[in-house]
């Protein structure tokens, strides 16, 4: 039900950067996916041959089209095979020699599928940041969990566990009692802004599998915020962005963004410190959650109105979701 309804969502699968010429395997939603890129662009087909099942991943390109490595039939880039050597060059290839094309786009610096009629657009930012001169957006990197999406993102819109999980790191400062914050609903997901006397974090969740977390810096008074890479001075805005890809149920793939308007003159790497370690920590609690998709029957679990607030809305906002596309 709920991987029905995510295939009318993109995706991202790769990063752009690692899309050569050479094919490659991907995965969405189980399902496999052969990624290469030509000169119109990255191609993304079903990853398994009409003719005998070959992963056709395990191929490579002849004179421009992707070539099983079992019996070299060549499909092109619309995944219809176009050459069957063994019927000759004059051979009438059968109409159903062909494979899925899954529809593909490559933006944010990453590479998205969609594998159904997408129901919409790619998640956007808060400020317009990959426009704007005065600031700077990056991806951090990319991260693999043996945990769901669903699991993941809620983490990651889950600001309660700050002090436990990162103590230390990105803790709240004025401790781990949770005022009062008011959840927005926007179309497309939900915004909700909490503060303490460092930092405002606005969060802004676009369904199903992106977060932006919008740290403005209030008053540098030394506490721990992601710009103190900089200096830290009031109006200083670093949004953090994830993205969690549902390779399968059990699997995930996290893209991290990095986005300022300060200190552009800082080299992006001094901004990507320390991302591992706050990374492996939510890793480790996320991938142990039991049971390991994310329960969306508001009687499973226990809720704190309050504190879990966000988590509450998320979990209807999928409920939603599903019974809409699944
Ligand atoms: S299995 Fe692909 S060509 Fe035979
Ligand atoms: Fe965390």
């Amino acid at each position: 039900m709920l991987d029905q309804a995510l295939r009318h969502y993109w995706h991202p699968v790769a990063v752009s950067e690692e899309v050569a010429t050479e094919p490659q395997q991907v995965r969405l939603l189980g399902e496999n996916i052969v990624l290469y890129r030509d000169d119109e662009g990255p191609v993304a087909l079903a990853d398994k041959c009409v003719h005998r099942g070959a992963t056709l991943s395990a191929g490579c390109i002849r004179d421009g089209q992707l070539m099983c490595p079992y019996h070299g039939w060549q499909y092109d880039r619309t995944g219809t095979v176009a050459f069957i050597p063994a019927l000759g060059p004059d051979g009438i290839i059968p109409s159903q020699a062909r494979v899925q094309r899954h529809r593909v786009r490559e933006q944010y610096g990453a590479v998205w599928v969609a594998l159904e009629e997408p129901v919409a657009d790619l998640p956007p930012w808060p400020d317009d940041d990959w426009n704007d001169p005065d600031r700077r957006v990056f991806m951090v990197g990319t991260w693999r969990w043996q945990a769901s999406a669903g699991r993941m993102m809620e983490n990651a819109a889950d600001f309660a566990h700050f002090n436990f999980v990162h103590a230390g790191f990105t803790e709240l400062a004025d401790g781990p009692f949770i005022k009062p914050f008011e959840i927005e609903l926007t179309g497309d997901g939900m915004t909700y802004a909490y503060d303490d006397s460092v930092l405002v974090r606005e969060y802004t969740l676009h369904l199903p599998f992106a977060l932006h977390d919008r740290k403005s810096v209030v008053a540098a008074t030394g506490g721990i915020t992601w710009s103190e890479q900089g200096d830290s001075r009031a109006g200083d805005i670093t949004t953090i962005s994830s993205v969690a890809s549902p390779v399968d149920r059990a699997e995930t793939l996290i893209f991290v963004y990095l986005s300022r308007n300060h200190s552009l003159d800082v080299p992006d790497e001094d901004f990507a410190v320390g991302f591992d370690e706050i990374m492996e920590q939510d890793r480790m609690v996320v991938e142990d959650q039991d049971p390991l998709e994310l329960p969306l029957d508001p009687r499973e679990e226990l809720h704190l109105k309050l504190a879990d607030g966000a988590s509450i809305v998320y979990r209807r906002l999928m409920r939603e979701l599903i019974a809409e596309h699944a």
